[in-house]
């Protein structure tokens, strides 16, 4: 099976911040090559530079060096072509607007004519099961409910793209589980690539078909793990040995990252998607 091209690729990119006299390397020599349709978690401690990478990705920050293309474009032009849905930890929904007004946003300021972007939007509120709540407003749905308006809206323009920061970090588990198999659904539904920052392993291995361990201070990239486990998954997934194999592996390498046994730089090319055989470790240079 030939390879989906490179949608994300991120070339020896660092970024510092200078905050007075204090300077924090947020993201050091990362490499990363993301393809189409995978399903790409980052994890690793707070701090180790989750945000800062997806920020630079979709053009909210500029790196201090190196150089990062977004399907073939600089962030800055993938960002004007709308190449992405960026859905952040909080909601960030507009109080004022119900349901269908928050989802229709991007496209009215897109320019849709009124009755594509409402048909639109429609469709991606049925897509997140949230039809019969286009006239709710955002206070009046619980915190779940609110994160799926948040992705409907991340959807709406079709983007190849979705970046998705610890998006359901402030669910509970159950909510979290359900909005685990909604986004696995989505996922496998639209063939979207999407780059997901969490801080639970469980999570990274049940959503994702590749996991990039970082490690702080400086923010690296330490490992990537490519996730074998088959399609469709479900609760039995979570039960398997295999599950169970790779979330102590992810654990390892979060370990010994924070033990600061040999961080990494260099190349991380994150492989094909559905590649078989066991777990590989793609990137492991710089000892
Ligand atoms: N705008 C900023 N100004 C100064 N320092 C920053 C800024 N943004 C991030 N940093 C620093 O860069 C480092 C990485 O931050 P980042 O937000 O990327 O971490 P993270 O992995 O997303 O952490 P968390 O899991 O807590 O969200 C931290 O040391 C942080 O203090
Ligand atoms: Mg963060």
């Amino acid at each position: 099976m030939p390879e989906a091209p490179v949608i994300i690729d991120v070339q020896d990119v660092s970024k510092l911040f200078r905050v007075g006299k204090v300077e924090a390397v947020a993201l050091q020599d990362a490499n990363l090559q993301i393809h189409d349709g995978q399903f790409v978690s980052l994890i690793g401690p707070s701090g180790c530079g989750k945000t800062t990478l997806m920020r630079l990705v979709a053009d909210l920050i500029e790196p201090t060096s190196g150089r990062i293309t977004v399907a073939g474009k600089s962030p800055k032009e993938a960002r004007a072509a709308r190449e992405y849905g960026y859905v952040f930890q909080a909601p960030a929904l507009y109080d004022w607007r119900n349901v269908l007004a928050n989802v229709m946003l991007p496209l009215e300021i897109m320019g849709w004519p009124k009755g594509e972007r409402r048909a639109r939007a429609e469709e991606m509120l049925r897509l997140v099961g949230l039809e019969g709540f286009h006239r709710s407003y955002p206070w009046q749905l619980s915190g779940g409910m609110q994160q799926r308006v948040s992705i409907a809206r991340a959807l709406a323009f079709d983007p190849k793209l979705l970046l998705m920061d610890e998006p359901f970090g402030a669910l509970d588990e159950i909510t979290r589980e359900v909005m685990n198999f909604e986004l696995l659904r989505l996922w496998r539904q639209t063939g979207k690539t999407v780059v997901f920052v969490t801080h639970s392993i469980a999570e990274a291995v049940f959503l994702s078909s590749h996991i990039v361990v970082m490690t702080a201070r400086p923010g690296r990239i330490r490992e990537i793990i490519e996730v074998d486990l088959p399609y469709p998954r479900d609760h039995e997934t979570r039960e398997s040995e295999r599950f169970f194999e790779l979330t102590t592996r992810v654990r390892e390498a979060l370990r010994l990252g924070k033990e600061g046994e040999g961080a990494v730089g260099g190349a991380a090319s994150v492989g094909g998607k559905g590649a078989g055989g066991p777990a590989k470790t793609l990137a492991k240079v710089g000892y």
